[in-house]
């Protein structure tokens, strides 16, 4: 096991530059099981659940090679069980589902299971299917679809989601005819992936709304396609800078893709200003309070919501934070009172009282986001901070201490001595 170290107290300078997006790249690469051609990817991040993927699709007996360009060559599907092992170290597995159903007729992928935030059920995702013809049986922990040609259906999701807006977005592709998703997730990922399968010829409007057509194919072309940037860690960097007194560049972001963060970053006296490299961020002489609710997208990503926090507990006044997506998304707040953070929780809404410093402290990771905001806290505390389970955090930031090292953070990586 491994623990990551920061001595706390350090401003932050010079440039990073922001990795390709896990929750887009993710997605992709589940797609090029729809086609028998090789598919081509760039600006894929090096992290553990883009390994978890690789395994995934070799367990299907599709290959890749990584090099400057990642390609994977899906030229035939030999097995359709995704299994437990691998799913339960990365609830995005449920991605196989529709891609495998919609190339081979048949999936059978270990039912997610829940995690540290929350159930996180894909009832939606069956639902949906089941709409497009799938029959869909749960025996063993285990989704067994079947279906011997896919059809286009409308289909009205009850909740947004983001993996079952994906999900079917991919089963579509390969379905007879139209399919109509209404109440459709709109996150900057969606429509990355909605542009990868473009390049393999499938046609699609709407994505980035509410309702997207798409119009089936009986077989697709090889993608060739670049990963957007990664949006959180970009809001990640921003708030680090806010933290810690910093003024630093971020390169390789898009602001257009972090709107809510953004406003509420200006909200606290945070500025942000174009240059040529990038964003410069400056972090205010006081952070101001402010309250922020979480939202589907285009409102505030829930997967900043940690992070958020992390800066609000520096703040210069009160602030409340409602998480409005999952169920248990507050797994951070103990470990931030640990440093010294004034965090009351009730229900979905967590009250935080600004403190003038946090104190480094040993820490426990619990889920990835919780995770990056350990990492923050720990950047702007007086003292040594420890956090254990890095293993949450390696799943979704690339080489992060390898960045903010580069940036003049005192951080670094050891074994944990039992
Ligand atoms: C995606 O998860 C992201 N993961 C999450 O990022 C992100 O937090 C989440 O979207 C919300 O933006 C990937 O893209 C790989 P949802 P997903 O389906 O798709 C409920 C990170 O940190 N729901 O949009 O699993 C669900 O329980 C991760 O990178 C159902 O009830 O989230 C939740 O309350 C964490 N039934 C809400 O909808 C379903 O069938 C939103 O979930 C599906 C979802």
């Amino acid at each position: 096991m491994q623990k990551i170290v920061i001595e706390g107290g350090h401003k932050l300078k010079g440039e990073v530059k922001i990795s390709g997006a896990k929750n887009a790249a993710l997605p992709c690469l589940f797609a090029s099981l729809l086609t028998d051609q090789v598919c081509e990817f760039r600006n894929i991040p090096r992290l553990r659940d883009i390994n978890t993927t690789l395994q995934l699709l070799a367990e299907f007996g599709v290959s890749h090679q990584v090099g400057r360009r990642m390609s994977i060559n899906p030229v035939s599907v030999k097995h359709v069980r995704a299994s437990y092992e691998l799913v339960k170290t990365m609830r995005a597995s449920v991605l196989a589902l529709g891609p495998l159903l919609a190339r081979t007729g048949r999936a059978e992928v270990s039912l997610p299971g829940g995690c540290a935030i929350g159930a996180r059920p894909i009832n939606l995702h069956l639902e949906a299917l089941k709409k497009m013809g799938a029959s869909i049986e749960i025996k063993e922990g285990y989704v067994l679809a079947k279906a011997k040609k896919l059809h286009g259906a409308k289909i009205n999701f009850d909740d947004v989601t983001v993996t079952g807006t994906e999900n079917i977005m991919m089963a579509a592709a390969l379905a007879n005819g139209e399919t109509v998703l209404e109440n459709a997730a709109r996150e900057p990922e969606i429509v990355d992936l909605a542009n990868c399968l473009r390049s393999a010829g499938v046609e699609i409007e709407g994505d980035g709304s509410a309702t997207i057509h798409i119009q089936g194919r009986k077989n697709l072309g090889g993608i060739t396609h670049e990963i957007i940037p990664d949006r959180i860690e970009m809001g990640t960097f921003m708030i680090a800078a806010a933290m810690t007194g910093s003024d630093f560049v971020i390169s390789g972001g898009r602001m257009d893709h972090i709107e809510a963060l953004v406003g509420k970053l200006d909200e606290v006296g945070v500025e942000l200003i174009e240059v040529e490299k990038g964003i410069r961020v400056k972090a205010p002489k006081a952070i101001r309070y402010t309250d922020m609710s979480t939202a589907p997208y285009p409102g505030f990503a829930t997967d900043f919501q940690a992070q958020f926090m992390a800066l609000m507990t520096l703040a210069s006044g009160s602030s409340v934070i409602v998480e409005n997506i999952f169920e248990n998304r507050f797994m951070h707040v103990a470990e931030l009172n640990r440093m010294g953070a004034n965090i009351k929780v009730e229900g979905n809404s967590a009250f935080v009282t600004g403190v003038k410093k946090l104190s480094g402290a040993p820490v426990m990771a619990s889920d990835l986001r919780a995770s990056a905001a350990l990492v923050l806290a720990g950047l702007a505390a007086d003292g040594i901070t420890e956090i254990h389970r890095i293993y949450h955090l390696d799943r979704g930031y690339d080489r992060i201490e390898h960045k903010l090292r580069k940036l003049g953070a005192r951080i670094k990586r050891t074994k944990v001595k039992f």
